[in-house]
């Protein structure tokens, strides 16, 4: 999921803008919105702040009631300056529609609307969207100003051909579909280092359920939202991402891989299916350990003489264990460990060396400010090497420790030449 500042200037196309925030939205990125008092002429900020589920700001010196966060995100305790709080927040800034007058203004740095002193203020990718009329995009000066953001790295969406806005002309200069434009956006994306570049990573997510009857389960409080962290962070990083995702419902990443799942067999069989060719295993999951031993096919009713008074659990097998026993050299296997209070380092231990693994993440369940469906989290990364106490922080930057963990694992790895350590053999298979 990423944050998109969208910056909408003066046009008629301004009416896509809005088709391209439900895209982006249903997609699971999260948006905020900056008009230009001229766009508020073709679309009102009712419409963008409706999809958004955010204010809109047309102007420096109005109050942003979310202070700068995007949907999703905790607002600061502090109002912070609008301009500087949107693009330091944003993963990437996209301009559409850009009109000659904002990209000119791009182009030279100009800074007297909200929107433009974003632009100039960001430090995040800027995609530039022109529409405009096919005799102004032609024009001298906006080649030059086009060429201009080029040079500086910015990335311009091409308009395409076609009708333009003044009735029965044709030419270049319409804006570019929305589709067209998200794809944009996720292409910008800092990649935050390449260092899984070449690699499968494999990771399982959520909680699963064990059915009791056909409404009923056992289940646990796993919200997948570590699993979904560390999964967007390998993909940023460049890894090939799958995850086998039992029952979440978080937003998906665009360019990650899903297999969803209810129960513990159906977790296993799929995780299994997907094993030998990953390179990378975070069994993130919660797996239940048991599950009832006869589950009804149809409901059972309280008052029949079929309801039971008990519940007769059997024991699941250890999916983790099961993988690690089939493992083949250059694979990098990470436990997960939910314990409660005292001794969660003692059974982490016990579980690295009992599962094989090359690292347990273990937390304290105990918590109630980290840990299960918490925006936070505080874990120990616990290896052969010793104990990795990583201090409380979101979960995106936990995962973002856990992989660096995960990459220093491999490269304190043997280099004994098997199959998927060499670069070249990741390459081959990517
Ligand atoms: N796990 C698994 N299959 C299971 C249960 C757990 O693969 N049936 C995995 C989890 O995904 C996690 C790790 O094993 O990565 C640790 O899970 P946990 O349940 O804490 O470990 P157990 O060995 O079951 O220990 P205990 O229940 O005694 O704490």
């Amino acid at each position: 999921m990423a944050r998109i500042l969208l910056g909408v200037s003066g046009g008629i196309a301004a009416y896509k803008a809005l088709e391209l925030v439900r895209l982006a939205t249903r997609a699971g990125h999260s948006l905020r919105v900056i008009q230009t008092p001229t766009s508020e002429r073709f679309v009102g900020v009712a419409s963008f702040e409706a999809l958004t589920g955010a204010p809109v700001l047309t102007g420096e010196f109005q109050r942003d009631p979310a202070r700068g966060a995007f949907p999703g995100d905790a607002p600061p305790a502090h109002e912070p300056i609008s301009h500087l709080a949107l693009v330091g927040n944003a993963d990437v800034f996209l301009v559409a529609p850009a009109s000659a007058n904002t990209l000119a203004k791009l182009a030279h740095g100009l800074a007297n609307t909200l929107l433009t002193s974003a632009a100039v203020a960001a430090r995040c990718p800027l995609v530039v969207a022109p529409a405009m009329n096919d005799a102004m995009w032609e024009h001298a000066a906006t080649r030059a100003n086009v060429a201009t953001l080029r040079e500086r790295g910015v990335r311009i969406v091409e308009p395409g051909v076609g009708a333009l806005a003044s009735r029965g002309e044709q030419g270049a200069g319409r804006l570019a579909e929305p589709a067209e434009l998200l794809a944009a956006c996720v292409e910008a994306l800092p990649a935050l280092g390449s260092s899984l570049a070449g690699l499968r990573v494999l990771v399982t997510a959520g909680g699963t359920r064990e059915p009791i009857d056909s409404v009923r389960y056992v289940g646990n409080r796993s919200s997948g939202r570590m699993g979904f962290a560390l999964a967007e962070q390998a993909a940023r990083r460049g890894a090939a991402v799958t995850v086998v995702a039992a029952n979440v419902a978080l937003p998906r990443f665009p360019g990650v891989g899903y297999r969803e799942v209810e129960t513990a067999a159906e977790l296993a069989a799929a995780t299994e299916e997907e094993f030998a060719r990953c390179d990378v295993l975070l069994m993130a999951a919660a797996v239940a350990d048991f599950r009832p031993a006869a589950p009804a096919a149809g409901k059972l009713k309280k008052d029949s003489a079929d309801a039971p008074a008990a519940l007769a659990l059997e024991r699941t097998p250890d999916v983790l264990a099961g993988l690690a026993a089939a493992r083949r050299p250059g694979q990098t296997l990470v436990g997960f460990a939910a314990e409660h209070g005292e001794g969660a380092l003692a059974f982490a231990r016990d579980k690295l060396a009992r599962k094989r693994v090359d690292a347990i993440v273990v937390n304290d369940v105990s918590r109630a400010d980290i840990g299960f469906d918490a925006a936070d989290n505080e874990v120990t990364i616990v290896t052969a090497a010793g104990e990795a106490p990583l201090a409380r922080a979101a979960k995106g930057e936990i995962a973002a420790s856990i992989l660096d963990a995960v990459v220093r694992l491999r490269a304190a790895a043997p280099a004994d030449g098997t199959p998927g350590t060499t670069p070249a053999d990741r390459a081959a298979r990517v």
